[in-house]
């Protein structure tokens, strides 16, 4: 424990004369060392503590009866009272005192006339100064401590601008955990016309989220309503302000700024405090990483590259603090356009241009005019419809975000469009060339970049006449640069495909580690040429890979064809497959409990992407440990996409093909009819994770006592309520019983029969990431035994269902 309360010692647990606490302090009374004020609902109290009993003390409101203490406000952070002790007096006037003789430690004065004063504290954490002679009562406080943030956002709480009063309130980290002096990390909304979040350390900007662009702020997808809390921003003439509140009010909940920058969302849940969210997420929301022009790619390695048009200035490869600069340069008025660039997130400085909801075209005019404005968006700040937004000088801190990424136009010189133009026109004569050549991935790269290029033409001819059309011409798109490999260097990188370089069987091939002459790591996943993988589920396997990043989805870096021969080239990840830990006694004694679960949570973020962040939306359908990839630091990383499939909004419900994937990981909807969905990618990851927790495969689990399969022995034990007995025996070390019991939990609700009743995996995540969110009671699994193995013949009357009834990317490619 690190704060010890002077008075919760004296008062709540040893029963003072004080337990007759009240909430308010009068007119002439003090508050003294020793003394609260305890909401009417007893959920905070007010008094003075010492942190880490180090002889400092502060006035502060803390958590009523919880242990360890947590401070939600100080008033005198910056004036501790040493040495003697203090008390807090409310004079007749209305001004509020911590104070000893003529030695003051903080102070409230009201302006104006008050006649009745007195000082409460709420059950939602404010104290409020208020005049009970006042008309209503509760309207306007003379002073509230919500409008005097230390660390904490409690629900409610403003982080912001009282554009009326001029009021901004900010968040300051506390100096240390035992010191609530103002630390060096400040988070605060600014400026109030482009809102952005930004935590500040010292004078320096450190991580920065915005502009706020109507659903979110730019670039953080974790500050979307949830299941658990619901933030909101507010703009109206009168203020500009984040703020939240709780799905379920009466769970208690923090927003806070840690000593060390962290940007936490806490909530009190099993008798302790559990992280809910950290807003930093990775290398790539460190502020300005990349450098101007320069964008950040969340994904394991290297993460800057500059923007199409740019190139890197300083020579050496890992130094980005010089960003990009143009390969064409400027000449404003001499048929400078603008280029647009889609799934980032927004570059910081920008300004809102002087007229309020303006169209496309008027924020195009208006930034073209001005020699100094590099580029413009048109997003709904300020929820009247759509705002511009416009940018000067260089465009800094921007990240790749193609999962909900925003749209941004920059200038470019006319010889940067007229290359594009060229580019595109050369380009669609080479794709067709290049069809009858038959180089499957080259034509695939051609493709995408005459697609590329189309798109350019367009932006070109917006250049050119200035009426873009609309802000969303179909979905995004990327540079997608997808490096086709020669067969010489893959096969000298793999010392000709050696049998000590094989590493094992993917789907559909073998897989080689190699090195390339840079010295990077791959493995080279080489199909058989008998493999059931046609060039459709090649094309869909590269297509689909390229796009999409993910910390727990493995990289693609390039492919290779030599006449027949087709090959994938992937990052190495040096610890393999996840089944050759979970299916071997030696390896698996070594997968501690802590392990087990970053393994599972990682596989759940990682199709949570698939399913609902990327913004190509895929059923992966072929989930098993033998495609979940581990890195050195066991990180698992998803794989083999060779049957993924991708689904629009429209699409997202249930789709008939035909069947591929693995039997024991399969939902009995999909082994049975080839109806397959997100459900039965959740009924893979419910087996998935029994295995995990068990050590057992499901298909060919052995039990002396029964004929079930590990889904069926689960829930066996579940309805017997002994699910614990589920839990691998090689398990050596202690483990949190309520941890892998929400996750057996879990498991069995996503093999539950009917895919309506199973979990989408983003309830997934949340179950499994907290232990505030409820966990339904599962109904009983399908394939609970092996009987149905008798029907799986019917899986190659399927088989053969026409491929070109799906709603795959290959669509670009025929555009
Ligand atoms: C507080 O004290 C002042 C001066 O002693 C007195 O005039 C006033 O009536 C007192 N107010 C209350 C509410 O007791
Ligand atoms: C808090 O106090 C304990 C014991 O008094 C001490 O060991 C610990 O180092 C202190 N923590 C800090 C951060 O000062
Ligand atoms: C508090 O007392 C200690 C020793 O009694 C002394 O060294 C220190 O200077 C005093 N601090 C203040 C602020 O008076
Ligand atoms: C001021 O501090 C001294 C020394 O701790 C204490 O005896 C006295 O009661 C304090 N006075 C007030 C008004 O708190
Ligand atoms: C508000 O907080 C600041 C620092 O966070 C502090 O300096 C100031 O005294 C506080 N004002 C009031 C009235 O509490
Ligand atoms: C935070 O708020 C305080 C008080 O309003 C202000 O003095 C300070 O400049 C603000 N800090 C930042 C980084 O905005
Ligand atoms: C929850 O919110 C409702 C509606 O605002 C309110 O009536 C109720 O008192 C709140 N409950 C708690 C525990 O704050
Ligand atoms: C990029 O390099 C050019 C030329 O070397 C230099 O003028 C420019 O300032 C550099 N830009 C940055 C942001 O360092
Ligand atoms: C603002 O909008 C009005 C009407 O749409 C237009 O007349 C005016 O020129 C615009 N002002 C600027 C600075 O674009
Ligand atoms: C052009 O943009 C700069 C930078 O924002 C601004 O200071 C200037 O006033 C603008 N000029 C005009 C004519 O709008």
């Amino acid at each position: 424990m690190i704060f010890l309360p002077l008075f919760l010692a004296l008062c709540c647990f040893l029963g003072s004369p004080l337990a007759q606490a009240t909430d308010t302090l009068s007119a002439n009374q003090t508050l003294q060392d020793g003394q609260t004020l305890v909401s009417s609902g007893q959920v905070y109290e007010f008094g003075f503590f010492s942190p880490n009993n180090s002889g400092a003390k502060y006035l502060g409101i803390w958590y009523n009866n919880k242990q360890p203490l947590r401070v939600t406000w100080v008033a005198n952070r910056n004036s501790p009272i040493t040495n003697l002790s203090a008390e807090l007096a409310l004079s007749s006037q209305g001004s509020v005192s911590l104070q000893n003789g003529s030695t003051k430690y903080w102070s409230v004065t009201p302006v104006g006339a008050v006649n009745e004063p007195f000082l409460r504290l709420l059950d939602s954490g404010n104290l409020v100064l208020s005049d009970a002679s006042a008309s209503d009562g509760s309207g306007d406080y003379l002073w509230q401590s919500f409008d005097n943030i230390t660390d904490t956002l409690l629900p409610e709480m403003k982080l912001g601008w009282n554009l009326r009063t001029g009021l901004k309130r900010n968040m300051t980290s506390w100096a240390s955990d035992v010191d609530p002096s103002s630390g060096q990390y400040t988070f605060s909304l600014e400026p109030p016309d482009a809102p952005q979040l930004i935590l500040w350390k010292g004078s320096q900007k450190h991580y920065r989220w915005g502009p706020w662009n109507g659903e979110r702020f730019s670039g953080s997808n974790e500050l979307r309503a949830n299941a658990v809390f619901d933030p909101m921003f507010i703009s109206s003439p009168e203020e500009v302000s984040y703020t939240y509140k709780m799905v379920d009010n009466s769970t208690l909940s923090r927003f806070l700024v840690t000593p060390d920058g962290a940007i936490q969302y806490l909530a009190w849940a099993n008798n302790q405090w559990t992280n809910l969210v950290t807003l930093q997420r990775d290398y790539c929301d460190t502020y300005g990483t990349c450098g101007p022009y320069g964008t950040c790619y969340d994904s394991s390695d290297t993460n800057c590259r500059c923007l199409k048009g740019f190139r890197k200035n300083d020579s050496s490869p890992l130094d980005w603090a010089g960003g990009c600069s143009r390969i064409w340069g400027l000449s404003c008025g001499n048929g400078d356009g603008f280029v647009k660039y889609t799934g980032l997130k927004l570059p910081d400085n920008s300004r809102l241009a002087g007229n309020k909801s303006s169209s496309l075209e008027e924020c195009e005019t208006q930034c073209l005019k001005n020699c100094s404005c590099m580029a413009f968006t048109r997003v709904d700040v300020h929820g009247n419809g759509g705002d511009c937004l416009l940018w000067s000088g260089d465009l800094v801190d921007m990240k790749n975000y193609p999962s909900g990424g925003d749209v941004l136009y920059i200038r470019m010189a006319r010889a940067e469009i007229d290359a594009i133009a060229r580019a595109k026109r050369r380009r669609r004569i080479i794709t067709a060339v290049s069809i009858s050549v038959s180089t499957v991935c080259g034509m695939l790269i051609l493709a995408l970049i005459g697609r590329y290029a189309h798109r350019r033409r367009k932006e070109r001819q917006r250049a050119e006449y200035l009426v873009p059309r609309d802000s969303g011409d179909g979905g995004p798109e990327e540079d997608l640069e997808l490096p086709l490999l020669d067969i010489v260097a893959v096969a000298d990188a793999t010392n000709n495909f050696s049998f000590q370089n094989k590493v094992g069987r993917g789907g559909f091939g073998e897989v080689y580690k190699g090195v390339l002459p840079t010295g990077q790591d791959i493995a080279v996943k080489r199909l058989s040429l008998t493999s059931g993988q046609g060039l459709k589920e090649f094309k869909n396997e590269v297509i689909l890979i390229a796009k999409l990043q993910h910390r727990n989805l493995v990289k693609l870096l390039g492919c290779c064809i030599h006449g027949d021969e087709r090959m994938l080239i992937y990052e190495y990840l040096p610890n393999k497959s996840l089944d050759h830990h979970l299916f071997d006694p030696s390896r698996r004694k070594l997968l501690t409990w802590k392990t087990r679960f970053s393994i599972i949570m990682g596989i759940a973020r990682g199709l949570l992407y698939l399913h609902e962040d990327s913004r190509l939306r895929i059923i992966h359908r072929d989930l098993k440990p033998s495609n979940i990839l581990l890195d050195s630091e066991m990180n698992p990383k998803i794989s083999d996409f060779g049957i993924a499939k991708t689904f629009t909004v429209e699409n997202a419900g249930e789709m008939t093909n035909r069947i591929v994937g693995t039997y024991g990981y399969m939902s009995p909807e999909y082994a049975m009819k080839g109806h397959f969905s997100v459900k039965s990618d959740v009924f893979s990851f419910g087996v998935l994770l029994l295995e995990i927790v068990s050590g057992h495969k499901n298909w060919g689990f052995y039990h002396p006592d029964h004929d079930l399969n590990l889904i069926g022995h689960a829930w066996k034990l579940w309805t017997e309520k002994n699910a614990l007995g589920l839990i691998d025996v090689l398990i050596g070390e202690e483990f949190p019983l309520k941890e892998v019991m929400r996750c057996i939990q879990v498991g069995l609700l996503c093999v539950q029969q009917r895919p309506e009743d199973r979990p989408t995996m983003s309830s997934v995540a949340l179950m499994l990431g907290s232990e505030t969110s409820d966990v339904p009671q599962p109904k009983e699994p399908g394939f609970s035994a092996e009987s149905f193995a008798v029907s799986t013949d019917s899986s190659s009357s399927v088989k053969i269902l026409n491929f070109s009834n799906d709603i795959t990317i290959t669509a670009p490619a025929s555009r």
